[in-house]
């Protein structure tokens, strides 16, 4: 996607070969910054810290980060050390394991002085994947937008067709493109008349900074809401489709996404509001079928729900507290919204039903 003109992914290999760059994610969006990962350590702490978030991209920094480790040590023991370490920062997000383990099978059958080339190849390969799938489900997601928008009674056909998105599953979340972003560019940039509601999406507020952020910069008409007005907005016909992202999807269609996802569906059920989520093929985990009581959920920091960070009135980065001295806060970082709650799950082959046999009809052979 374009900032100010230039073309950006959120991660690349730098011209020496051999690091990687990022965009530094824990200051937008009041800062543009990038930062160089040199290490195992570094692509792993850049992960654990949110300097790179949303699951796709965390699978393909992972990647890079074997790509870092087999650089310093090709041998069997700091590969499997380096993808102990990668797969620890963060729990919930499929693609992260899937990418680690792509790059690790690979690698683990050439001799050692080849392993760190085809880590840094592989990677590049997940990373140009994804944008391919991320573009696919823009399409697919299109055609969704395009047939919603225009069965709308036509007293209503002069407004903006109004989508809901919880988080960010933007280009930040994905390499380029992002998730459920994706159809909603496709969608501006193919002349529909739409607006997006961002939910801010408490307590790390990447809907506020990062979708807020990413929609500016495109031109595309939102406003940021609290998370709570969603269902408020869905009962008074103010919402035309809600579409997120996922970090996990089972193979019954169950998906993890940002905390707060599960209401939103929810709300959309009780006021017949359309439900997708827009996800690649590499969030998916063949291996649950029950996601509330199968997919491992982050604990973060109670820090993030008793303090808020933001842009002081000095243009310093700060942070507040919100609560009591001594109120614990808990803060699960995602929730499971059950298949038949969504309306359809938006792939890169296309849309499926949310179940076992709509996810099998697209992917017969994964
Ligand atoms: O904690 P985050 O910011 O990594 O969570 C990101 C999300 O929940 C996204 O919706 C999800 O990764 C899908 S992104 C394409």
């Amino acid at each position: 996607m374009n900032i100010d003109g230039k073309a950006w992914r959120t991660i690349w290999l730098e011209s020496d070969g051999c690091s990687v760059g990022v965009i530094d994610q824990t200051l937008l969006p009041h800062r543009f910054t990038t930062s160089t990962l040199r290490t195992c350590n570094d692509a792993a702490h850049a992960i654990r810290t949110m300097v790179v978030r949303g699951a796709p991209l965390i699978g393909v920094t992972g990647a890079y980060g074997l790509m870092l480790a087999l650089q310093a040590d090709p041998s069997d023991a700091a590969l499997q050390t380096a993808f102990d370490q990668l797969n620890a920062t963060r729990p919930t997000a499929v693609n992260l394991r899937w990418a680690l383990e792509r790059v690790r099978d690979l690698v683990m059958a050439l001799p050692e002085e080849q392993r760190a080339e085809a880590a840094k190849a592989e990677a590049a390969r997940i990373a140009d994947e994804d944008v391919g799938m991320c573009a696919a489900i823009g399409d697919h997601g299109l055609a969704i937008f395009q047939r919603l928008a225009e069965a709308r009674p036509q007293a209503r056909q002069v407004e903006p067709f109004h989508v809901l998105t919880h988080c960010n599953a933007g280009w930040l979340a994905t390499v380029d493109w992002g998730t459920a972003l994706a159809p909603i560019y496709k969608a501006h940039r193919a002349g529909l008349n739409i607006h997006v509601w961002v939910d801010e999406t408490r307590p790390r507020n990447q809907g506020a900074s990062l979708t807020a952020y990413e929609l500016s910069r495109e031109g595309v008409p939102h406003t940021v809401v609290v998370d709570n007005a969603g269902g408020h907005l869905m009962q008074h016909g103010q919402v035309d489709a809600v579409i997120v992202g996922t970090d996990r999807t089972t193979r019954r269609g169950d998906v993890c996404n940002k905390i707060g996802t599960y209401l939103k569906a929810l709300a959309a059920r009780d006021n017949q509001v359309p439900f997708y989520v827009a996800l690649p093929a590499s969030t998916i985990d063949w291996a649950i079928d029950d996601g509330v009581n199968g997919i491992p959920i982050e604990a973060r920091s109670e820090a993030e729900v008793t303090h808020i960070q933001g842009l002081d009135p000095a243009g310093v980065m700060t942070s507040v507290q919100l609560t009591p001295n001594g109120s614990p806060g808990f803060n699960p970082a995602f929730d499971v919204t059950p298949a038949r709650l969504v309306t359809g799950l938006i792939t890169e082959r296309g849309v499926a039903e949310a179940s076992e046999a709509g996810l099998r009809g697209l992917y017969a052979d994964d």
